[in-house]
């Protein structure tokens, strides 16, 4: 057994392997493949970028079989959820981490709805940076929050929205030696496409379609990168409609113009000016997709069905992709052939105040026999 200092001591020392330079083994503490090693040809890695892992990416794509025959479509979730922070942030996070230390950097800073917060604070913890989060006061789910803080990121709240908060940060980062760490950084949106190679390395194939939720847009860009290059490749000899989903009060793409005041259940995707607008849009446009919008009464019974049917726990936001399978099922687009991808951003344990507000309250009852035969019904 190792006592607990020796254990202390191997962790430090490999948390600042790369620092001092004298040993430069990878880290050993995640057994798994790394994702920037398995994907290193398609992605900005060269010779001198650290790789870094915390376990993330090769996450589940898992066959809704009863929600797919419900809707008459073959569907698969991919689910983001078992990433290390819990969403699939930690993809491009990890890339966005591992250039910035290359590049000499001590500090990164973000504008967040709870997930790049999330991620950004673990890794710049696991890798010693600095990491400085700029949220919106009251507006993201605890676990988000309890994560940054947990992870020893400065957080600040402001009293404004997401697109405050990453004016703010932009400015920061423009006049002061920080890396920003949000969808901007090209290094995000490169790690981030690494779940398009997923996809189609179990599928073979590209879907005929891939649904996700858009809220800075910067994932839909990700994916269709990652979709277009994989087929220049020759990995993949079709390319999907990108499919993007917003929620109803905070829908700048669907409605065509910023939205002041965004406001949705989804606290992920309550944003209403997307720094990656153009990009979804021209992923829409070159794929002959769709970017709709889904109400929030319509994500939350998707977040159920995903559950109850599927035994899949997804954030209110990653619901918006099925709530948008389920809203063009109805409007008929399906043939029942196509084989169709929906992604599932975040793991529901980031936000269970919506859930425990939402539903029945659980009854208590006497430490009874009987009362407990009663209340179960046998
Ligand atoms: N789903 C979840 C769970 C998210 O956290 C986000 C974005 C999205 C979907 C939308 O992805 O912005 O690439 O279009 N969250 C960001 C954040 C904004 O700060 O965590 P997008």
């Amino acid at each position: 057994m190792e006592t607990e200092f020796e254990i202390w001591k191997e962790l430090s020392y490999q948390n600042s392997w790369y620092n001092s330079n004298k040993n430069p083994e990878p880290l050993k503490e995640v057994t798994m493949l790394k994702l920037l090693e398995k994907y290193s040809n398609l992605l900005p890695v060269t010779s001198s970028t650290p790789l870094i892992t915390l376990g993330e990416g090769f996450t589940p794509l898992i066959q809704a079989r009863k929600i797919g025959e419900m809707l008459g479509v073959n569907l698969y979730l991919k689910y983001e959820g078992t990433n290390p922070t819990g969403s699939f942030k930690d993809r491009g996070m990890v890339m966005a981490i591992a250039k910035a230390i290359e590049n000499g950097a001590r500090s990164v800073i973000c504008a967040s709805t709870g997930n790049t917060s999330a991620s950004a604070a673990a890794y710049a913890a696991a890798f010693d940076l600095r990491a400085i989060v700029v949220i919106p006061a009251g507006k993201i789910a605890m676990g988000k929050l309890a994560q940054a803080m947990i992870y020893g990121a400065k957080v600040v709240q402001i009293n404004g929205n997401f697109d405050d908060c990453l004016k703010l940060v932009k400015k920061v980062s423009d006049d002061y030696p920080v890396v920003l760490v949000n969808s901007l950084n090209p290094n995000r949106i490169e790690g981030q496409k690494t779940a398009s190679f997923e996809i189609v390395d179990v599928l073979g194939d590209s879907p005929d379609y891939h649904f996700l939720p858009v809220g800075n847009a910067g994932n839909i860009t990700a994916y269709w990168l990652g979709y277009i290059q994989y087929q220049k490749e020759g990995k993949a000899k079709k390319l999907p409609k990108m499919m993007g989903f917003q929620a109803e009060g905070a829908a700048p793409i669907v409605r065509d113009h910023p939205v002041k005041h965004p406001e949705t259940v989804a606290t992920a995707i309550r944003i209403g000016n997307p720094a990656s607008w153009k990009r979804a849009i021209a992923a829409r446009d070159e794929s002959k997709g769709f970017i709709g919008m889904v109400s929030d009464e319509e994500i939350l019974k998707a977040q159920h069905l995903i559950a109850l049917k599927e035994g899949i726990f997804c954030e209110p936001a990653s619901a918006a992709s099925v709530a948008g399978v389920i809203k063009m099922a109805k409007s008929g687009i399906f043939n029942g052939d196509e084989t169709v991808v929906a992604t599932l951003t975040g793991n529901g344990l980031k936000d269970p105040d919506v859930i425990l507000r939402e539903m029945d309250k659980i009854s208590t009852i006497p430490n009874d026999i009987s009362a407990f035969i009663k209340e179960v019904g046998f």
